[in-house]
């Protein structure tokens, strides 16, 4: 059986010393556990999150990553970059960067690959918005996502790639997907990969739950039989909270 992996994506919160207070709260309180735990900050927190957390089973992210190596790109970060300050995995993708800031598909693909090139483990965000599901469209945008967001990544590189699905309907809004709705979408996106890099490379896939989640629903979605981790927002902001999701399923 998989273990989870379990991330927080802190998205643009937590000063440096905030960072500090809330990881030295949480290296005891997950210490011990069979998971893989992940915690994704803001670029100014990264050098204390690396600092704080050399030695444990703490692993950090970052939230985005250029597709170029150095160059005139006005507030952005190489994955290079990145890479020297110690972070390994990196969030790419995110709907929240889809809406705000223009992130595409063919975006998401130049990012991923970038981030791959240079070592880092992306963690790339799908999602239906909630008009999209009423539509009865959810299907369909899944299939976008993943054929155009993956259109040149290779079963090699899928290896180092980790996958959220995040239903843009549940992330903030405290409505989160039932357990059996997060496990049905998460397995027709493994259906996607199944279809383009066969059976195993799939299975081998993680696949996270992202929106809402929390100390109470934990338990449930890390349940189920497809549902590989999740991706945290809010509630990975409080030690105890991120902790109890940690050991949610173990
Ligand atoms: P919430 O857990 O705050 O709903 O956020 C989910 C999310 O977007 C994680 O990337």
């Amino acid at each position: 059986m998989k273990n989870k992996i379990i991330a927080g994506n802190w998205k643009m919160n937590k000063t440096r010393a905030e960072a500090e207070s809330l990881i030295r709260e949480l290296v005891p309180l997950v210490a011990h556990t069979p998971n893989t735990v992940v915690i994704c900050v803001p670029f100014t927190d990264i050098y204390t999150a690396v600092e704080l957390t050399r030695g444990t089973n703490i692993h950090v992210g970052a939230q985005n990553c250029h597709w170029k190596e150095s160059g005139a790109y006005t507030g952005e970060i190489a994955p290079s970059m990145l890479v020297e300050a110690g972070v390994e995995y990196v969030v790419i993708g995110h709907s929240e960067r889809r809406t705000y800031f223009g992130e595409t598909d063919a975006t998401v693909l130049a990012r991923t690959k970038a981030a791959l090139a240079a070592g880092l483990k992306p963690i790339v965000c799908i999602g239906e918005t909630l008009a999209e599901r009423q539509d009865g469209r959810m299907e369909e945008v899944l299939t976008r996502q993943v054929t155009e967001g993956f259109r040149d990544i290779s079963a090699e590189e899928l290896k180092h790639i980790t996958v959220a699905y995040e239903p843009v309907w549940a992330i903030g809004t405290g409505v989160t997907a039932t357990d059996e709705q997060a496990n049905d979408a998460i397995r027709y996106v493994r259906g996607i990969f199944a279809a383009k890099y066969g059976k195993e490379a799939a299975d081998r896939l993680y696949i996270q739950y992202g929106g809402s989640m929390n100390d109470g629903n934990a338990k449930g979605l890390l349940a189920m039989s497809d549902v590989d981790g999740g991706l945290i927002g809010g509630a990975s902001l409080v030690a105890s909270k991120f902790a109890a999701i940690v050991h949610a399923h173990e």
